[in-house]
């Protein structure tokens, strides 16, 4: 009786586990003792010690941080590792030449004799992390908060100082929980880093940015280096004579082909979430900060879009910048209607309405809502200063270039002068690189006007009277301005400008019309906002502490995670198909049928490579292909991912490898503040896609051997 009660208790217990949501970016030196059980039943053959473990090779040797903002694999013993196109674009991008064209054509290196190094690039390996809370607790003891800030960085390099010493590793602390605990990483970093392979942009890109943040997906996202290392094994700055580097773990590589339910985790480095934001903070976000953003780039894109569509090569000039302001424009117009959608506002409001109901007499806790309160009444009337600054003056080309001598027209002595303009002349082709100038006085036109129309006209930079003399109407005095600008400015093109450096002189600086506009404008910011900008920024962060302080204790059987801080984590659920809406049900995978229905040569970001169509046609998909004969190409999972998660491996059961996490999908785009357990997906490239297209694409057998097969 007692052990059928027994058998019964742990039937529901395993069943409700498995229905849990999946929600979580998980430290992995915790799993152990909070996430294993249920990760067990969900469908984990490994041990704890297999995910992570500090004196055995474990899988978290085989993850690499990639180049600070993406997560890599190793998925060889001769350093392989794989990651996603879009992770390295920039990198694919200034290798390429016209007459070695790349990023277009694609690259497969059949030796290691012939892949490209590429300098400036690295990956970091995690050797251990360490809880230091205590460490760092017991020195805030008595710190006041304006104090805390300086007093952290110096506890951080006492520790990382400490953790090092006598290696060549390096180290960093990261807050966790808001500043509520502290950990130590130890890392290897890697510098001589080669391009082994790449797909086309047409297939690494294919969809672009109207199937960006979108599922049913269709990209090849992935592009492969390899790190090398010194003769001892050690990083080593870049030499012929490096050697492949033999990581003390890599990923096998399944193609035995996933379904609907599998087990599947994602083990890399998160960059930021905001899952304990106040409803504020959403309020603020959805009504103001987003749109104001949106509209922001949406001048930028039309702007530089109209110089692409004309000339192939601006486009091939332009086109990394411009994704990347198209991927943030498309996320905030994507976490705005998301957020409305799933009404995450209103669920906050529930959440903090439960909170000061237990916060009631609790001293430390029951100021915190209204102090946030307190703290965004304050920051509101000004909250788009910082927006336009970023977004909207620095938006402008113009501004950044003159903003470049701020330093030389405010210099107290000669040496600093100097030392700017070595700098502008070490930089100059870079600061043109990107100008065009017809282009910019459009983006210009339209900020200025954006900014007179929507700051309050007290909060607007003085400069902004001189610019309204210029003409009758607002309008007509920014375009007169503008024109002027164009056409006079010392910095409106490079051979003006680099005659300037030649005989530099402040006096000019002064007086030119970019240059006075961009100091106005900063200078308006610094003096007047940002000094309340860091007040409300250090009042929400000692409220935001204390409040998932609160929320712990509010909870104590459940257990939290941190924000995501590009620190690594693991993640675990299912593949699962989602329905996006009433009626339409979106399946788990997608195949190559999909590219060729969205084919079209007349859209660049459309055009699959005839190639591809072609080995399509012959239906030579080797043993890629599913059973009913179509070749896989992505599909999706719920775990918990965000940017900085790109290029991470999905690995099932058993420590493989059967995708990489590229994206996120549109119906959770409010993902990054909170999980939604029905919409939430991760979009994943289809490992089995990869392998067809270095095999049967790229016919690079040399890498397939590389890996280790399972089948
Ligand atoms: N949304 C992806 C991410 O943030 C990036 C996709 C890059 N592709 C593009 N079309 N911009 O990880």
């Amino acid at each position: 009786m007692k052990n059928r009660i027994k058998a019964l208790v742990a039937l529901v217990l395993i069943s409700s586990l498995q229905l849990k949501a999946d929600e979580g970016m998980w430290m992995p030196l915790l799993l152990k003792k909070y996430n294993y059980e249920k990760m067990k039943a969900m469908g984990l053959k490994l041990t704890p010690e297999q995910l992570y473990d500090v004196n055995n090779s474990s899988l978290k040797d085989a993850i690499v941080w990639f180049n600070g903002g993406c997560t890599g694999e190793i998925i060889s013993d001769q350093g392989l590792v794989l990651t996603n196109h879009h992770c390295g674009y920039d990198a694919i991008a200034s290798l390429s030449t016209p007459q070695d064209n790349i990023l277009d054509n694609g690259f497969w290196a059949k030796s290691f004799a012939e892949e490209r190094p590429k300098p400036g690039m690295w990956v970091s390996i995690v050797q251990r992390m360490d809880d230091v809370t205590d460490k760092v607790m017991s020195q805030l003891q008595g710190v006041a908060e304006k104090d805390r800030p300086a007093k952290l960085q110096a506890i951080y390099k006492q520790l990382t100082d400490e953790a090092v010493k006598g290696t060549h590793y390096e180290a960093q602390v990261r807050e966790m929980f808001k500043g509520n605990a502290y950990y130590l990483f130890v890392f290897e970093k890697f510098t001589d880093i080669r391009l082994v392979g790449t797909p086309p942009q047409s297939i690494g890109k294919f969809g672009g940015d109207p199937d960006n943040w979108v599922w049913p997906r269709h990209t090849g996202d992935f592009s492969m280096f390899r790190i090398y290392a010194g003769k001892d094994g050690k990083p080593a700055k870049y030499s012929a004579d490096n050697v492949p580097y033999k990581p003390k773990h890599s990923l096998p590589v399944s193609i035995k082909g996933i379904k609907d339910g599998d087990y599947a985790m994602v083990y890399g480095f998160p960059g930021r979430t905001n899952r304990y934001e106040f409803s504020n903070g959403i309020q603020l976000a959805q009504d103001k900060v987003n749109p104001t953003i949106v509209a922001l780039r949406d001048i930028r894109l039309k702007a530089w879009k109209e110089v692409m569509d004309k000339s192939e090569a601006d486009r091939l000039l332009l086109s990394g910048t411009y994704a990347s302001i198209a991927n943030y424009w498309k996320y905030f117009i994507g976490q705005t209607e998301q957020l409305k959608r799933l009404k995450v506002y209103e669920g906050k409001v529930a959440d903090e309405k439960k909170f000061t109901d237990w916060a009631k007499g609790k001293g430390e806790f029951e100021t915190v809502l209204p102090n946030v309160q307190k703290a965004y009444d304050a920051y509101i009337p000004f909250a788009l200063q910082r927006t336009y600054l970023s977004e909207g003056l620095f938006g402008i080309g113009i501004s950044g270039i003159a903003f470049s001598m701020y330093g030389y027209e405010t210099a107290k002595d000669t040496a600093s002068a100097n030392k700017v303009i070595a700098m502008a002349n070490q930089n100059i082709d870079a600061f043109y690189e990107e100008f065009f100038a017809a282009a910019d006085e459009k983006i210009m036109r339209q900020i200025l006007l954006m900014y007179y129309n929507n700051i309050p006209k007290e909060q607007q930079a003085p400069y902004m009277a001189t610019i309204l003399k210029k003409g009758k109407t607002p309008e007509e005095a920014i375009n007169k301005f503008a024109a002027e600008v164009y056409a006079k400015s010392l910095f409106a093109n490079k051979e003006k400008f680099k005659a300037f450096l030649a005989k530099p002189n402040a006096k000019s600086i002064a007086k030119d019309p970019a240059y006075a506009m961009v100091k106005s404008f900063y200078e308006n910011y610094l003096n007047n906002y940002k000094p309340k900008v860091d007040e409300f920024n250090a009042a929400v962060a000692k409220e935001g502490r204390a409040y998932v302080k609160g929320l712990m204790e509010m909870n104590p059987t459940k257990t939290f995670y941190p924000d995501a801080n590009s620190s690594l984590r693991l993640t675990y659920g299912s593949v699962q198909g989602y329905e996006p809406k009433d009626a339409v049900k979106y399946d788990y995978i997608t195949t190559l049928d999909g590219v060729v229905e969205k084919h079209n040569p007349k859209d660049f970001e459309f055009n699959a490579p005839q190639r591809l169509l072609d080995l399509y046609n012959a239906k030579n998909f080797g043993q890629y292909a599913l059973p009913n004969g179509k070749l896989p190409v992505a599909f999706i999972t719920n775990n918990d991912i965000t940017g900085g998660n790109s290029g991470s491996p999905v690995i099932n059961g058993e420590g493989q490898l059967i995708g990489l996490a590229f994206d996120g999908n549109w119906e959770a785009m409010s993902g990054d503040i909170v999980f939604d357990e029905k919409y939430k997906r991760t979009i994943n490239v289809d490992i089995r896609y990869v392998l067809f297209l270095i095999d049967k694409y790229g016919q690079a057998e040399n890498i397939i051997n590389e890996m280790k097969i399972v089948r």
